[in-house]
């Protein structure tokens, strides 16, 4: 299990603005090159303008030029206890599908994962032909 990047999510949850789920979520994203980028909930009163943790950490890093990445931690909770599982939702699992290839590993509470263990498959480019 990697601490490190589970507790810079946490970290990361922090930052939330999640004033109408009170729900704090914290990503950590690790590229193959060992930089971390970090993201966090962020809510919006218009509520499906809600972007998750996760895919705010992905696209600050593919926006810095990374597209090569190892790892996501994902913390979340509504009370300050982070030992459940904050399984990604379907849209982040969508976008973790278009960067992530089958080594990429999903650092939760309880355990590590795989992108194919929540998504087994995908929208992809190959579709699109
Ligand atoms: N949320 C995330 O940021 N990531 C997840 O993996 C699950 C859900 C957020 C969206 C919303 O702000 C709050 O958690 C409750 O759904």
């Amino acid at each position: 299990m990697n601490t490190r990047l589970f507790d810079a999510a946490v970290k990361a949850s922090e930052k939330a603005h999640c004033p109408y789920s009170g729900f704090h979520v914290g990503a950590a994203l690790l590229t193959a090159d060992g930089e971390i980028f970090t993201g966090c909930n962020v809510e919006n009163a218009s509520y499906s303008m809600t972007v998750c943790a996760e895919r705010i950490a992905i696209f600050k890093a593919v926006s810095e030029g990374k597209s090569d990445f190892s790892a996501i931690a994902v913390a979340g909770s509504a009370d300050g206890d982070f030992s459940r599982n904050c399984t990604p939702c379907g849209a982040c699992l969508q976008v973790m599908s278009e960067f992530c290839g089958s080594g990429f590993k999903i650092i939760l509470a309880e355990g590590e994962y795989h992108l194919s263990d929540f998504l087994p498959v995908s929208f992809n480019k190959e579709n699109l032909k």
